[in-house]
């Protein structure tokens, strides 16, 4: 069984507690995806959303995801080490432990992973930890979400065009133009009207938010995760966003003229 903390698409979370329980009683693995949801453990005020996270018969999640530190550092974490051992470690007579000089670690740290040569990323995790701490990473990841709630403050002050995805749990934000001008013109043509004003919007250098498909319809999706963000910039994103839509809307509404 595979709950997530925290979703791509929509940081949604499955109830853990509920889960772990039901994985005990029918004797599943419970390994959990918290790839940057399970990071919210550093702020308290969101803690509560990964209760029975220690429950866990495995756990992944990323440390250059909302840890900020630079690609790749991620991470798993197995209850039980010797299930690691027994999967990876290989006989290498080259590899063997001794009492004395350089190979005294026993059992080898590649006896746990798939690689032998790697490189040193624990170095920027312990740095970046060492530089800033738990409690200031954990006000940047409560800061995110509230900018997320501030951006849906300002969609919500154009309600009537746009239908934003509900709830909104962590730090991302759903939503599409769903614009009365262009007539009943079909959900598939709003999914391209969508689609077009986020390569504008990306092309425009403003902001780089993607798109996804919720319930099959095409949403511009906002991941707000940068320790950087101020509130400013959704303000600014809003903005341009605003004004690359009543051009594309203008665009959209003389070719349809021109269809018909
Ligand atoms: C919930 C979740 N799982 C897995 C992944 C994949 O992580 P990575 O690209 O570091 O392998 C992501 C990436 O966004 C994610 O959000």
């Amino acid at each position: 069984m595979c709950p997530f903390v925290g979703t791509v698409n929509t940081g949604a979370f499955d109830n853990l507690l509920h889960l772990s329980s039901i994985a005990r009683s029918e004797n599943i693995w419970l390994h959990v995806d918290g790839a940057f949801g399970s990071l919210v453990v550093l702020n308290p005020e969101r803690r509560q959303l990964v209760s029975g996270i220690d429950q866990a018969d495995s756990l992944a999640f990323d440390f250059h995801k909302w840890l900020h530190c630079p690609y790749d550092a991620g991470c798993v974490l197995i209850r039980d080490v010797t299930h690691l051992h027994s999967t990876f470690s290989v006989d290498q007579t080259y590899l063997d432990v001794t009492d004395r000089g350089c190979s005294t670690d026993k059992p080898w740290f590649c006896a746990f992973g798939p690689e032998l040569s790697r490189p040193f990323r624990a170095l920027k995790v312990w740095s970046t930890l060492k530089e800033h701490g738990t409690v200031k990473l954990g006000e940047k990841i409560g800061e995110n979400c509230q900018q997320a709630q501030y951006l849906v403050s300002l969609l919500e002050k154009h309600d009537g065009i746009i239908r934003i995805i509900r709830p909104i749990t962590l730090n991302i934000v759903n939503f599409r133009f769903e614009p009365n001008e262009l007539g009943n013109v079909g959900a598939e043509t709003l999914d391209i009207f969508n689609d077009e004003l986020v390569a504008d919007i990306q092309v425009s250098g403003i902001a780089v938010p993607s798109t996804t498909r919720i319930q099959q319809r095409l949403y511009i999706r906002v991941a707000i995760v940068s320790h950087r963000s101020t509130l400013d910039d959704f303000d600014i994103f809003i903005k341009t966003l605003l004004n690359l839509y009543q051009i594309r809307l203008q665009s959209f509404i003389k070719n349809k003229k021109l269809d018909e």
